[in-house]
C-alpha cells in the first residue's frame, strides 16, 4: 500500500509522466521508402496517408500545443524507412532531422520516449520478408544500433517494438494489413520473431548504454470467460495465454521498465472464437474501430492488468497508449477519468506505476481505416492542417496541472 497516495487524496505520485503519443507513420506524412506506402499506392480507393498531419514539418507547432496542455513526457516514435531508406544506407539527414525533432522537446522539458519500430518497415526489408525471417533480425538490429548511437542523449525511455500482438493479428490472422496474409503459422513465427527482435535490441542498446532504460510497448487485453462453462473458460485462458503471455514469457529479463497500452477488456466465448476466425476468412473488413465497432470502455481491466503485470514482471509500469476513436469527444474525457481512477487504485494498492499516456495527441492516418477514426486529444482539420484542442484534452490538461483528479 503506498501510503503517500492514499485512496482518497486522488493524488499522483510527484513526478508523475503525463502525455500523450504518437507514431511517425500515422503523422509525419511522405513516409515514401516504406512498405505502407507502397502498399498504399497500389489499390485506387486504398485509404493514403499521403501528407498525414504533415508532422514531420510541424512537429514543432505539435511540441508546443502538447506543452500548452502541460504534458511533460512524449511518446514518438522515429521511422526506420527514412533512417534507412535502402539497405545498408543511413540518411544523414534524417538522422539530423530527428536530433532536431528530440532537441525540441528537450527545448519544450518534455521528457521523451522513443519507439524504434511501430509497425512500417523499409520497403527494402519487407522486400526481403520482413520479420517473417529470422535471419533479418540483424538488419533491425544494425539500425537499432545506430538510433542507439545517434538519439541516445536525448531519450528517456527507448520502446524497441511496438504491440507486436496486434501486428501479427492484422497483418497475418485477419490480413487487413500489409502483407496481407492470412495465415496463423506464419503468424505466429513472426511473432516468435519480433519477440526475439525485441531481446536483441535490448542487448544493443544495453551494449551501448547500461544505464538505457528499455522496453517494448505491449498491447494486453483483459480477457474474461463469458460464462462458467469449461470451454469458454479453456478459450479464454488460450488466448489469454497466446495474446497477453507468450510475448512476456520469451522475453523475461529483458524489461527495465515495462511499457503498456491498453484499450480493451474482451468476454471470450466459443462465438467470440468462431465469429474471429470466420471474419478473418471471409476478409470482413466492415470491422473498424473504436465507434464503429463499439469497442466497450471498460477501465476496470486495466487495473486487472497493472496488477498481473505487477506480480509477473515486477517492473516499474507505464501506460503507453490508452484511447477511443471518438470524433464527437463524447466519450474520451469519461474514458482518461475511469482509467485513472483505476490506475490511481492500483497506485494506492502498492502497484509502481510511474505515467500515462493517451493515444493520440493529434486525430491522425489510422493504418487500413485512414484518416476517419479521431483519436486525437487534438482535433485535425485536414483540409488545412489546423489543430484544436478537444474539451476532453483541456480536462486532462487541468488533471496533469493539479497531479490529481478532481474530488
Ligand atoms: C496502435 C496505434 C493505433 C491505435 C488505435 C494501437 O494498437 O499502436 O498505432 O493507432 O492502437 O487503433
Amino acid at each position: 500500500r503506498n501510503r503517500s497516495i492514499g485512496y482518497m487524496t486522488r493524488k499522483f505520485p510527484d513526478k508523475f509522466l503525463w502525455g500523450a503519443s504518437t507514431a511517425a507513420h500515422q503523422v509525419e506524412g511522405n513516409n515514401i521508402y516504406s512498405d505502407w506506402w507502397a502498399w498504399e499506392q497500389n489499390i485506387p480507393d486504398r485509404p493514403k496517408s499521403g501528407v498525414a498531419c504533415n508532422h514531420y514539418k510541424l512537429y514543432k507547432q505539435d511540441f508546443a500545443l502538447a506543452k500548452s496542455l502541460k504534458h511533460n513526457v512524449h511518446r514518438l516514435s522515429v521511422e526506420w524507412a527514412r533512417i534507412e531508406p535502402t539497405e545498408g544506407y543511413f540518411d544523414e539527414k534524417e538522422i539530423k532531422h530527428y536530433k532536431e525533432v528530440l532537441q525540441e522537446l528537450r527545448n519544450q522539458g518534455m521528457k521523451i520516449i522513443l519507439t524504434l519500430w511501430h509497425f512500417s518497415l523499409p520497403k527494402w526489408f519487407a522486400d526481403k520478408g520482413g520479420f517473417e525471417k529470422l535471419g533479418n533480425v540483424r538488419y533491425f538490429e544494425r539500425y537499432v544500433e545506430t538510433c542507439g548511437k545517434n538519439f541516445g542523449e536525448w531519450v528517456d525511455y527507448w520502446v524497441t517494438i511496438n504491440e507486436p500482438n496486434t501486428y501479427i493479428s492484422f497483418a497475418y490472422l485477419n490480413g487487413m494489413r500489409p502483407p496481407q496474409k492470412i495465415n496463423f503459422l506464419a503468424g505466429t513465427k513472426v511473432y516468435l520473431i519480433l519477440s526475439w527482435a525485441h531481446r536483441r535490441a535490448y542487448g544493443a542498446l544495453h551494449r551501448l548504454n547500461p544505464k538505457f532504460l528499455i522496453s517494448a510497448a505491449h498491447q494486453m487485453t483483459d480477457f474474461y470467460p463469458a460464462s462458467r462453462n469449461a470451454i469458454d473458460k479453456w478459450l479464454c485462458g488460450v488466448t489469454n495465454f497466446y495474446v497477453n503471455d507468450l510475448f512476456l514469457l520469451m522475453n523475461r529479463g529483458c524489461f527495465d521498465y515495462f511499457g503498456l497500452n491498453y484499450y480493451l477488456r474482451i468476454s471470450v466465448s466459443l462465438k467470440f472464437f468462431v465469429t474471429g476466425i470466420t471474419n478473418s476468412l471471409l476478409k470482413d473488413i466492415s470491422m473498424g474501430v473504436g465507434e464503429a465497432v463499439g469497442w466497450k470502455m471498460d477501465p476496470e481491466g486495466l487495473y486487472n492488468i497493472v496488477k498481473k503485470l505487477q506480480k509477473e514482471i515486477g517492473k516499474p509500469i507505464i501506460i503507453l497508449e490508452n484511447g477511443v476513436d471518438d470524433a464527437k469527444d463524447l466519450m474520451r474525457q469519461k474514458l482518461i477519468m475511469g482509467h485513472l481512477e483505476w490506475l490511481h487504485k492500483a497506485i494506492a494498492e502498492g502497484v509502481d506505476i510511474f505515467g500515462y499516456l493517451h493515444w493520440s495527441l493529434i486525430d491522425n492516418f489510422e493504418w487500413h481505416s485512414g484518416f476517419e477514426p479521431r483519436f486525437g486529444l487534438v482535433e485535425m482539420d485536414y483540409s488545412n492542417l489546423k489543430r484544436t484542442p478537444r474539451p476532453s484534452a483541456l480536462v486532462y490538461a487541468e488533471i496533469i496541472k493539479n497531479n490529481k483528479l478532481p474530488g
